[in-house]
Formats: C-alpha cells, structure tokens, sequence
C-alpha cells in the first residue's frame, strides 16, 4: 500500500460508495482525512468513529463552503489534496428535465468544484510551497466524452468538469499542482443501484470483463495517484475501464 502519511486530505462525498473506500484506505495509509457527507449521516459516524474527519454540507447550495473552510482552517494550515467526488444525479429525458433538474446536477457537479477550487486554492498553494507538491481531482464519467441516454445534464457536468481540470492543470502547473479527472468506470453505487436492470445489465455486457468496477479498487487507484509515488501526470482524465471511451 502506498504511504499517504503526512497528507491532508479533503474529499467531497466521503459517504459515497467510492468516497468510503477511498476515506478507508487513505486512512490505513496514514493521511488526515476530512469529507463532506449530505443526507447519510450513519456512514458520516462510521467514518468518523474510524479517524475521518466529516463535515455536513449541502453543495447545491454555495454558502456552506465557506463554513467548510473555516472549520478546515481551524485544523490545518494547508491542504495537500482536493478530491470533488460527491455528484447527483437528475436523469431525465431533456423533455421531461425540469430547471431544477438541471441546475441542481450543475450545481453540486460543477459550481461546488470551482468554488472549492478557489476556496482551497491558497493552503493549496501553501502545501505546495512546503512539499513540493499538492492535487486536484474531479470525479467523472465516461459520459462525459460519450453521452447517454437520459443524463444530458449529468453527461454535460461531467463534460463541464473536464473542461475545468484542463483549463486548472494549466493555470496551476507552475505552482507544482497537479490537476486531474478519474473515471472510476461503470459501479454498483448509490446512483446505479437503482437504474432499470436491462440498463445495469448492458453496461456490465458492454464491459470487456462482464463485471462493475470495484470501488475498493477505485480507491486504491486514486491512493496511489495521491501519494508521491505519482508526481508527473497532469490535465489528465484517467480511465479505469475496460471499455473504449472515444
Ligand atoms: N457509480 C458509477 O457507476 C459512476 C460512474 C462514473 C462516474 N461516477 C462518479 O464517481 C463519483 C462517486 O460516485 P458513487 O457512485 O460512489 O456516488 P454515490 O454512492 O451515488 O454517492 C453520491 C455522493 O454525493 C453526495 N451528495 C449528493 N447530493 C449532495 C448534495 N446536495 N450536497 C452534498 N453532497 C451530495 C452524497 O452524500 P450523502 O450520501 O451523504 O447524501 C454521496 O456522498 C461521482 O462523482 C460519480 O459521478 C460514478
């Protein structure tokens, strides 16, 4: 397992399916771990019982990132990584999706991660100045390259994100930060349990290997790129799939 001893962490979603498998690993890994959480605050407690620390925040809405920050702030005094994980999804034909359907997915897919950017930007920079490094990851999906059916807002966030990633890893190479997107490919999650199952069944046909990705190993992926061990790889979406994306 690789060391994230000495690493900050802030992760958005801890209390998603990919986001516990990642606080737990970077936990065993030796790093401070701080996550945001929504509505599961039984997963918030398991997390926080096993050293992470979890913060409440409803990211359609932009005020609570300052109270994030604050209570960040009052901990440490830089962050080494920021993970946007947490995302929502609204699926719906572009008949049938409502302003709030898609200014909701916008909000908490898109606008969150560029607030948290700029609110973390500076004990980034701090993080940087003392370790020689710090990183950005964004969450997203191979929708956002291919489409799908019924996800136009969620595929264009996703879309909007890799937009972002590139544009920051540009901005932010020269101060040594590190901007990235992940895939984690097609997951058994919160968000696609409850899909049709024709639809989960022809995505885990559509993959080479016939099976979902685990989010353990998602995880341990996303370990590893935060830790030293990967210092050179920037404006990047790394896909952890089986199946083509262009
Ligand atoms: N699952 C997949 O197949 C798949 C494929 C491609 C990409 N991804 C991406 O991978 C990441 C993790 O996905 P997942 O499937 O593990 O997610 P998930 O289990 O569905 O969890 C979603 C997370 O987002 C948080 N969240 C939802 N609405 C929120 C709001 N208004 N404010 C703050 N937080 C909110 C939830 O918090 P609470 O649970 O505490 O409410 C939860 O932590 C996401 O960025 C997703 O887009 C997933």
């Amino acid at each position: 397992m690789q060391t994230l001893s000495g690493k900050r962490i802030f992760i958005t979603g801890g209390t998603s399916t990919l986001g516990e498998a990642f606080v737990k690993n970077a936990l065993q890994s030796g790093a401070a771990v701080y996550f945001t959480y929504f509505q599961n605050q039984a997963k918030a407690q398991e997390l926080t019982a096993e050293g992470a620390h979890g913060l409440c925040a409803d990211l359609r809405k932009s005020g609570g990132i300052e109270q994030i920050l604050k209570d960040i702030k009052s901990k440490e005094t830089a962050l080494d990584i920021l993970i946007h994980n947490a995302a929502l999804v609204r699926d719906h034909t572009l008949q049938n999706m409502t302003e709030e359907d898609w200014d909701e997915v916008m909000a908490v897919n898109v606008k969150a991660a560029y607030l948290l950017v700029k609110a973390f930007l500076p004990l980034m920079f701090r993080a940087s100045r003392a370790n020689g490094q710090a990183k950005i990851f964004f969450m997203t999906s191979r929708v956002a390259v291919r489409g799908g059916f019924g996800v136009a807002n969620y595929a264009a966030s996703k879309a909007a994100l890799n937009g972002l990633m590139k544009s920051l890893a540009k901005e932010l190479g020269k101060k040594n930060i590190l901007v990235n997107a992940v895939n984690p490919g097609f997951m058994m999650s919160g968000m696609t349990r409850g899909l049709p199952e024709i639809v989960i069944e022809n995505n885990l046909q559509a993959t080479p290997l016939g099976k979902a990705s685990s989010p353990g190993e998602v995880g341990g992926l996303l370990t590893y790129l935060c830790s030293d061990a990967m210092t050179q790889v920037t404006g990047q979406v790394l896909n952890f799939e089986g199946r083509e994306i262009v």
